[in-house]
């Protein structure tokens, strides 16, 4: 940080339209108060790649259950992953855990407050360091998320987008680090890039700063920073299971402890292929012996990289093999079920209460 260079745009002015437009959100300290670090540790790694409007809606259910970091080192895996149930990205509950179990072991269950350590400490990375050193300690760093990046960027007039430009973003960032109100700078900027400096259509008649914006001055400043090069989602296709036992119990398996939706339970499948599965590669894939009926219709499901298409078999059980994990619809709620997997038992019917009715 060189806290003596030129700042990229006036704090002054930043900080009274923060004064006049923030928002209150259950993570965010009333003016003038410090909110707790675990709190702001939780909440900046839950707003990683989830929108606000979700994060509010379970952040205080998660801190109830997981007051403090040795509470969530205490808990199994399993029962993380079921409270992060509905956030999405699912290997952010794990990176969590993995700071819970860090901090708990060697920093005495408590966050530390300086950059450096936290810097060091599995799971965060440099911008949700920076986010709990200048929020829970106020120590004058500044955070670049893409909301900040994109401030920043379009202040600098910035062409490249902003992967390829951290070094100069985070330097851009550090002209504005304040011992005064750290906390609130950074929430600013955050909250700047969340209400007026949106990605599609920047509201710049309301920004403080649109004076001193190269964005604003080339007057088309939705072009600034440059944009990646989006690469097209790869295709995937499968056919799933839905095997129910006499006692109309589903079974389940888990994934493998890598990749995507990591120990996570679904439901048997076949593979994720790229093109429709065959008759045989159905039959190997099949958990069970059973008749089985095709369901009408199939479930799509985007992930940031892939668009899957899934097909359901639905049969029951006969005889009495199939091991496996086997759960009633009224237990489907104590496993940690993707979003995926809820979208597929809904659309099998066996989904119970509301959703029982199908999907759409
Ligand atoms: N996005 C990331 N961190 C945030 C915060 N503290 N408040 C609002 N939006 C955010």
């Amino acid at each position: 940080m060189d806290a003596s260079s030129v700042p990229v745009a006036p704090l002054p002015d930043l900080l009274a339209w923060y004064d006049r437009a923030r928002r209150t959100l259950p993570w965010r300290a009333l003016p003038g108060a410090r909110m707790d670090a675990w709190a702001v540790l939780v909440s900046e790694i839950m707003l990683q790649q989830t929108t606000v409007a979700t994060v509010k809606g379970r952040f205080s259910a998660f801190l109830d259950r997981f007051p403090t970091p040795p509470a969530l080192a205490a808990a199994s895996m399993d029962e993380v992953l079921h409270a992060w149930q509905g956030l999405g990205y699912y290997r952010r509950a794990r990176a969590l855990k993995a700071c819970a179990d860090a901090l708990t072991a060697e920093h005495g269950g408590a966050v530390p407050p300086d950059l450096t350590t936290l810097l060091q400490l599995p799971g965060l990375g440099p911008y949700t360091a920076r986010a709990v050193a200048a929020i829970a300690f106020g120590q004058p760093v500044v955070p670049v998320d893409a909301n900040v990046a994109r401030v920043l960027g379009r202040l600098i007039g910035l062409e490249l987008p902003p992967a390829g430009a951290a070094r100069q973003l985070q330097a851009a960032a550090d002209t504005l680090a304040d011992p005064a109100r750290p906390d609130d700078v950074a929430q600013a900027l955050m909250e700047l890039g969340a209400l007026v400096c949106t990605p599609r259509a920047p509201s710049c008649l309301l920004c403080p700063w649109q004076e001193h914006c190269a964005a604003f001055a080339s007057g088309q400043p939705e072009l600034y920073p440059g944009r990646p090069v989006k690469k097209e989602r790869e295709v995937r296709f499968a056919v799933a299971f839905v095997l129910e036992r006499s006692d109309g119990a589903i079974l389940f398996r888990r994934r493998p402890d890598s990749g995507i939706l990591a120990g996570m339970m679904e439901i048997p499948s076949t593979p994720w292929q790229p093109a429709p599965p065959d008759e045989a590669e159905i039959r190997r894939a099949a958990s069970g012996e059973a008749h089985w009926e095709a369901l009408p219709g199939e479930v799509r499901h985007l992930f940031t990289h892939l668009d899957l298409s899934i097909r359901l078999l639905r049969g029951r059980l006969r005889g009495t093999g199939a091991g496996g994990i086997w759960a009633a619809p009224e237990e489907f709620g104590e496993l940690a079920l993707p979003t995926l997997t809820v979208k597929l038992l809904r659309h099998a019917r066996v989904w119970p209460g509301a959703g029982s009715k199908g999907s759409r």
